[in-house]
């Protein structure tokens, strides 16, 4: 189901946009990023759809020697990158596996972060309800692109390539698929800095710091 998929990302891993360190632009999106997490020191993430690893690096130092970073990603050619970059890094594990089918403890991260991923995700709610199950009651879910909503939906339309059904859902569609996560969307910004979603568990009003 994911050959295809896994096949491009394969191909594309030394891509530009797969394996550049982060440029100025990208650092300071980033920043708005870190602005909306807090402080990640001792906490525990998981960042599906990893790639080359070029965040999970960043999670890594952020999150310190008390915290830890789990990493997945679908394709091989990305999860060897990735192990290239910070697998030997001990507040580092990454797996080769769909986020669809990761064994999620329950209520076991702080902090869930899909960058640059969310609209490949084959079962958007399948997904979401595991990695739901597997936030803190009070966690963050983050969804976010260094691009906006339309620019992210044009890029795959037009790529004509394996994620070219890959998109986001509009704004409605996307709280409504997280409702029944049991999810609830408290921010959403889309605009020059890209796409940026977080969400708590239901019933939870204050984010943990
Ligand atoms: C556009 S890349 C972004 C990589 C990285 N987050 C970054 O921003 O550099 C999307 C990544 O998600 C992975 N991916 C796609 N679908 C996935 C899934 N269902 N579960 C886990 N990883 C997935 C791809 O293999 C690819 O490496």
């Amino acid at each position: 189901m994911y050959e295809a998929k896994a096949a491009y990302f394969d191909a594309n891993v030394d891509a530009p946009w797969a394996a550049a360190e982060y440029s100025p632009e990208e650092m300071t999106k980033l920043e708005r990023l870190f602005d909306h997490t807090g402080p990640l020191q001792g906490l525990k993430v998981l960042e599906p759809g990893c790639g080359t690893g070029r965040l999970t690096k960043i999670l890594s130092d952020r999150v310190g020697s008390s915290g830890f970073v789990v990493a997945l990603d679908i394709s091989p050619q990305m999860v060897k990158a990735a192990k290239r970059r910070v697998g030997a890094r001990s507040n580092v594990q990454i797996h080769l596996s769909p986020v669809e089918s990761f064994p999620i403890k329950n209520e076991e991260y702080d902090l869930i972060l899909c960058h640059q991923v969310f609209p490949h995700f084959e079962n958007k709610e399948k997904a979401l309800k595991i990695l739901s199950s597997g936030l803190k009651t009070k966690g963050k879910f983050i969804v976010t692109h260094f691009i906006n909503f339309r620019e992210i939906n044009d890029l795959h339309r037009k790529s004509g390539t394996a994620v070219e059904k890959d998109l986001m859902p509009e704004e409605n569609e996307m709280k409504f698929l997280f409702y029944k996560a049991g999810l609830k969307v408290e921010t959403l910004f889309d605009d020059s800095l890209g796409y940026l979603l977080i969400a708590n568990k239901r019933g939870q009003t204050h984010f943990q710091k």
